[in-house]
């Protein structure tokens, strides 16, 4: 059998062949079998990987501690609502909290569970409504009820303690 570098200087080489020569010698080969392992083990890693992620999306964001300060209960007059961030001051984590007419409290994430639009507090209304395609939420338990969403709001679990409100966490 022919040694295949012996075959390879036998080819007339090309100009490129000239300028840039490869060391055959030098490179190690990687078999179909070694690049098949790579390629499951690889694959797995990431299968793991993702794995992980979605098991973590699934555990609660709570916090242990008296959680986020909104607003004193006072000074939120029943029938307003109070615009906050949670659980953190960045895009997407704009909510709201609302005090219903009967004295209770109320705090749901803005972003409106059809195409993520911002929702708003209408209390003249009685509604919580997002105006890029006229969806409509009940203020009370942030069910759809007009237009195209299907879910309700995210609901922000709360917490009154010597006449504060805190955001606690999400309502599964
Ligand atoms: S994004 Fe809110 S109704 Fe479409």
């Amino acid at each position: 059998m022919t040694d295949p570098e012996t075959t390879r200087r036998a080819w007339p080489r090309l100009h490129w062949q000239r300028e840039f020569p490869y060391q055959w010698n030098a490179d190690e080969a990687i078999s179909r079998r070694e690049l098949l392992n790579f390629a499951v083990y690889s694959s797995g890693a990431l299968f793991a990987a993702t794995a992980v992620l979605a098991g973590l999306g699934f555990i609660p964001r709570s916090s242990s501690g008296p959680g986020v300060e909104i607003a004193r209960a006072a000074d939120v007059p029943e029938g307003q609502a109070v615009y906050f961030h949670y659980p953190t001051s960045t895009l997407g984590d704009e909510a709201m909290l609302l005090h219903h007419p009967n004295g209770q409290f109320a705090a749901y994430n803005q972003t409106c569970t059809h195409l993520s639009c911002g929702v708003f507090y209408q209390p003249d209304q009685k509604r919580v409504f997002c105006p890029c395609h006229e969806g409509v939420f009940n203020p009370e338990t942030g069910e759809p009820v007009a237009g195209p969403p299907q879910r309700r709001l995210t609901r922000i679990t709360l917490r009154q303690q010597d006449g504060m409100i805190y955001a606690t966490g999400w309502e599964l």
